[in-house]
């Protein structure tokens, strides 16, 4: 079946996950795609019992920082120092509510983190060693520094180490994402990465913060993006494809057209997945490949594509 059929149902619950743009071609395709399918049974699992669209996208991003084949949490691509600094967000359509951290090190879940800032701190974005300290003081689980070290990370950080003048590299991001709306009408969004390989200390990209990496509103619907974080950053891309179903496009329109501005306006490249509160669900990319799946109401199980 075509899957635009899938995609525009208007049917509820449903979740999309992404696994990044730039996915390598060949032997790392299957476990990403598995990966992919693991993470959308976790978060429609939620669903499915009459769960939180929130509790939805938090569960399924959690199965992708723990999978290695990602770029976010195990398996985080490594600075120019050679360290981790993980980047995470979520956002409540509900409410607008939304909790986010940047540059965090040994947290297990960055994403689990992002989730007590939303409830149990006065700020949306912690940083750096005060966002652990907040970790720490509120039982979210932490783990080695080295945990989240993979050793085909550190490879590809020799490598770039050894090329003359190297530069961040913007390709081949794996950055992850769940958008989800539930069978009460809610919608809900999350984001994690390592970032870009080979960033500078300190770099921050697109995915903590609000309205660029990841946006949720119940009056428009929910976005999680991927790709160069200092494009996407340039044109809000995750606000601005939830405007534009605000204003009446349907996802797929809605995700062609903000994927078409980070290229024309920002030069950017990237992808992003989004759903409408009534279920409607559309992804869209300007790189060769984003990996992404889709489990719905009615489907047998999710289906994956890369
Ligand atoms: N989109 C992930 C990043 O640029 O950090």
């Amino acid at each position: 079946m075509d899957d635009n059929v899938w995609l525009d149902r208007r049917e509820v619950p449903v979740i999309v996950v992404h696994g990044g743009a730039w996915v390598k071609p060949g032997i790392v395709t299957e476990p990403v795609l598995e990966g992919l399918q693991r993470a959308a049974e976790a978060g429609f699992a939620v669903l499915d019992r009459g769960g939180m669209a929130l509790d939805a996208v938090e569960a399924a991003v959690v199965v992708l920082e723990e999978d290695p084949h990602f770029n976010a949490g195990r398996g985080s691509t490594l600075t120019s120092d050679g360290t981790v600094e993980m980047d995470a967000s979520m956002m409540d359509g509900r409410t607008l509510d939304a909790g986010a951290v940047a540059s965090v090190a040994g947290v297990r879940n960055p994403i689990r983190l992002a989730r007590r800032v939303l409830h149990d701190s006065d700020h949306l974005l912690l940083a750096g060693e005060g966002a652990q300290r907040f970790a720490r003081g509120h039982g979210v689980e932490m783990a080695p520094v080295d945990w989240h070290v993979t050793p085909e990370q550190r490879a590809r950080f020799e490598e770039l180490k050894q090329e003359a003048g190297a530069r961040p590299d913007r390709r081949k991001l794996g950055t992850v994402g769940a958008v989800a709306a539930d069978v009460h009408g809610h919608v809900a969004a999350a984001t994690s990465t390592g970032g870009t390989a080979f960033k500078r200390p300190g770099r921050v990209g697109d995915s903590p913060l609000i309205g660029a990496g990841t946006y949720a509103d119940d009056t428009s619907g929910a976005a999680s993006a991927t790709g160069h974080g200092e494009s996407i950053i340039k044109v809000v891309l995750t606000k601005t494809a939830c405007d534009l179903m605000g204003s009446g496009k349907s996802p797929l329109e809605a995700s062609k057209e903000a994927v078409s501005l980070l290229g024309s306006r920002a030069r950017g490249e990237g992808g992003i997945i989004l759903v409408s509160p009534d279920g409607r669900a559309g992804w869209a990319m300007n790189t060769p490949r984003m990996s992404r799946a889709l489990f719905r109401r009615g489907m047998p199980g999710p289906i994956a594509r890369v």
